[in-house]
């Protein structure tokens, strides 16, 4: 089947899809972007999502580039042309492109949109729930502004492949004071020593994950006491259950920490039970 993207008003090969050459977004990472998952024919989250994106526009002063409406309609169409039902959409905006120069283009120059959609490994996500994965501590060195989901992602990259070089899946952001911030690419949570369900504070040293947001509901309708704190690298490590969360894993038990065994290195009882709760708390929009 060929892989369809969508770029600037044309649905085409996913192979011979491209933007400018002098792209903000390629020049500058000057663009934000969004990861929504696909489940079942359910769009998940998609208004969180959305309202995130229109967030991160205002926060780098990018207008957006069509209704809201308008942008839903080539999401579906989108995942429809590539018969996803289950994976996720991949939506980026950039402030377009125009001769290189640092300062914003002239008012009036188009954004840049693409979005492109694929499906995922059913079996694979599997197999991180049940054996869990492994991650490493690396130190904090992003800009002081995470909050915005901004496609700059050059230490989360280098962070995710150091995690790889080692053998482990995530790489967990740590600050010079010791506290625990947020995977490369996950929000980090934690069943202390106490048994209470902890994760940092979202302000702007961490992305406000959709993930987040939603578990934060099925949390308070199971009637499970949650503090929004940040802990220490200690703390995890001595921790009952650590685990991350992000739209294209909803939820995976962390067995391992710079290679030593969280508890009793199996995945905990309240990743499972939050996880199996998601999708009926979840906003569910048909395709
Ligand atoms: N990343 N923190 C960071 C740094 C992230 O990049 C992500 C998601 C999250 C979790 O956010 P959410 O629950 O909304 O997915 C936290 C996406 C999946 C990515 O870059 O592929």
């Amino acid at each position: 089947m060929t892989r369809i993207a969508y770029v600037n008003g044309v649905y085409q090969r996913h192979a011979d899809a491209g933007v400018h050459i002098e792209d903000r977004g390629f020049q500058f990472a000057d663009g934000v972007y969004e990861v929504c998952e696909v489940r079942h024919g359910f769009i998940i989250d998609l208004t969180r999502h959305l309202d995130r994106l229109d967030r991160s526009l205002a926060e780098i002063r990018i207008g957006w580039p069509m209704t809201r409406a308008a942008l839903v309609i080539i999401v579906r169409e989108v995942l429809r042309r590539n018969r996803v039902r289950n994976g996720l959409f991949y939506l980026q905006v950039t402030r377009g492109s125009a001769r290189r120069d640092h300062v914003f283009p002239l008012d009036g120059t188009p954004s840049t949109i693409v979005v492109t959609a694929k499906r995922t490994d059913a079996s694979l996500i599997a197999r991180k729930n049940t054996v869990g994965i492994r991650a490493i501590t690396v130190p904090e060195n992003r800009w002081d502004r995470v909050d915005v989901k901004t496609v700059g992602l050059l230490p989360n990259v280098l962070a995710r492949q150091a995690a790889r070089e080692e053998g482990a899946q995530e790489a967990i952001f740590v600050d010079p004071d010791g506290t625990v911030k947020e995977g490369a690419a996950t929000n980090v949570w934690i069943v202390d020593g106490q048994g209470k369900l902890r994760t940092r504070h979202a302000d702007h040293g961490i992305l406000k994950g959709i993930t987040r947001t939603t578990l934060m509901d099925v949390v308070a309708a199971a009637g499970i006491d949650i503090e929004e704190r940040a802990f220490s690298v200690e703390e995890m490590l001595a921790a009952r259950e650590v685990f991350i969360t992000a739209a294209t894993s909803i939820c995976f038990p962390v067995v391992a920490v710079n290679g030593k065994t969280i508890a009793n290195g199996h995945p905990g009882s309240m990743s499972q039970k939050i996880r199996e709760a998601f999708f009926d708390v979840a906003e569910k929009t048909a395709i």
